[in-house]
């Protein structure tokens, strides 16, 4: 693919270079709570920044409708950025209006400028072909196109799934080129799908299997285990025929997951026991059952201790190990505990591990684990469509080098 270090050989000095960065992070406070992918953004910047480029930072946080909505400005973000790179950041009122226009006009070699959220704009997320590529030719314009040297550079790993104007219609309208955190993240997450090194076993939670059949029907001939653990695992366990009582479950996916423990029973492996509670409450009453004998009035909130024995015993000598969603409710403390067991397995095991998806990386974070993980991805839905085999508009876009 072409990369940022082919535009770069070309001479970057003065000229206006559009990246895509995925800067969606958690705010708290109107604070930044977590910096990992404004981090993660940093490498692509400064290489810009350092060689004389103007560089203008398009990205989005939340899922605002297509309006301004202050509470997804993208504002405490640049001033984490500032403090960052230890420059000043312009930071622009509006996407592709008067703002974003004036301050991308008055850059000077090595200024940096981010726009407001893009996702502001109806025409980001549009599923109009023309508003899309509308909005694609503004932000192009603010670059002052192909012919003022203008340049779009793809970072957001974790929204290349996305077929919106700042991460695909763009790349239609400008000479455009790879990040580095997307080619990282494409290099180590190819490894997953590639030859990977046996034992490959893949650690899946979250809430609803149907957001994950894709990602296990495509997993499931080249894995060697499949842990289910999470709100998914109630449908699992129903399928097999047990009592679930108040927990997650997705009833029209019980027949799906029926015949796909049937037709892999070495490779799925689910709870043997669940830890319950009448509700998600800070007190509530927990009590661990048998993954069979589900009490009618509760509901599964996390896997119990024999469960996270037997996950740490099949990660222990995995040779690669991928793991994305939560394997309880895990910002409630009294069900984090399989999550966090999880974390530390995963963190334990020798081999190849890669960690993907918002709860998941947290859960490593706040265990003090992330320097055991070989590689922790910024991309969530991005990685697992990856693993999918589905194309990812983002990438598709960029040319071959
Ligand atoms: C993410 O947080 O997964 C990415 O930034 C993409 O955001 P989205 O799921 O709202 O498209
Ligand atoms: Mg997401």
């Amino acid at each position: 693919m072409r990369t940022l270090d082919d535009l770069i050989r070309h001479g970057v000095k003065g000229r206006r270079v559009l990246v895509r960065s995925d800067l969606n992070v958690p705010l708290k406070d109107g604070a930044v709570a977590d910096d990992g992918r404004i981090r993660a953004s940093l490498p692509v910047i400064t290489k810009l920044l350092d060689r004389g480029a103007r560089v203008i930072v398009a990205a989005h946080l939340g899922r605002p409708k297509g309006a301004p909505d202050p509470q997804y400005s993208l504002r405490p973000v640049a001033d984490r950025l500032a403090q960052l790179l230890g420059q000043p950041v312009d930071f622009a009122l509006d996407t592709v209006g008067e703002s974003a226009r004036l301050l991308a006009g008055e850059l000077k070699n090595g200024d940096l400028l981010l726009l407001e959220n893009v996702r502001f704009h109806p025409g980001e997320t549009s599923k109009d072909d023309a508003q899309r590529a509308a909005l694609a030719m503004c932000l192009a314009f603010l670059t002052g196109g192909d012919d003022e040297g203008g340049a779009f550079v793809e970072d957001a790993f974790g929204a290349v799934h996305r077929k919106h104007a700042s991460v695909y219609d763009v790349a239609k309208l400008l000479p455009h080129y790879c990040g580095d955190l997307v080619r990282d993240e494409l290099t180590v997450l190819r490894q997953l799908t590639e030859d990977p090194k046996r034992p490959y076993v893949v650690v899946l939670g979250g809430s609803k299997v149907s957001d994950k059949l894709a990602v296990i029907t495509s997993l499931l001939p080249r894995v060697d285990r499949l842990l289910v653990g999470g709100g998914m695992c109630f449908t699992f366990l129903k399928a097999q025929g047990y009592e679930v009582g108040d927990s997650l479950l997705e009833d029209d996916q019980v027949d799906t997951c029926r015949q796909l423990l049937a037709d892999n029973p070495d490779k799925i492996v689910l709870p043997s026991d669940i830890v319950v509670a009448a509700d998600v409450t800070d007190d509530a009453k927990t009590q661990t059952v048998p993954a069979d004998a589900i009490p009618k009035d509760m509901k599964g909130l996390d896997i119990g201790p024999r469960t996270v024995a037997a996950f740490a015993a099949d990660l222990a000598d995995a040779q690669t190990v991928f793991w994305n969603g939560p394997m309880g409710v895990f910002e409630w403390p009294r069900f984090g505990e399989g999550t966090t067991a999880v974390a530390r397995a995963v963190a334990a095991c020798e081999g190849f591990t890669v960690v993907g998806g918002g709860d998941s990386v947290r859960a490593v974070q706040e265990a003090g684990l992330t320097g055991d993980i070989s590689w922790v991805s910024t991309g969530g839905g991005a990685s697992l469509e990856l693993l999918e085999g589905r194309e990812l508009p983002g990438v598709a876009a960029i040319p071959a080098a």
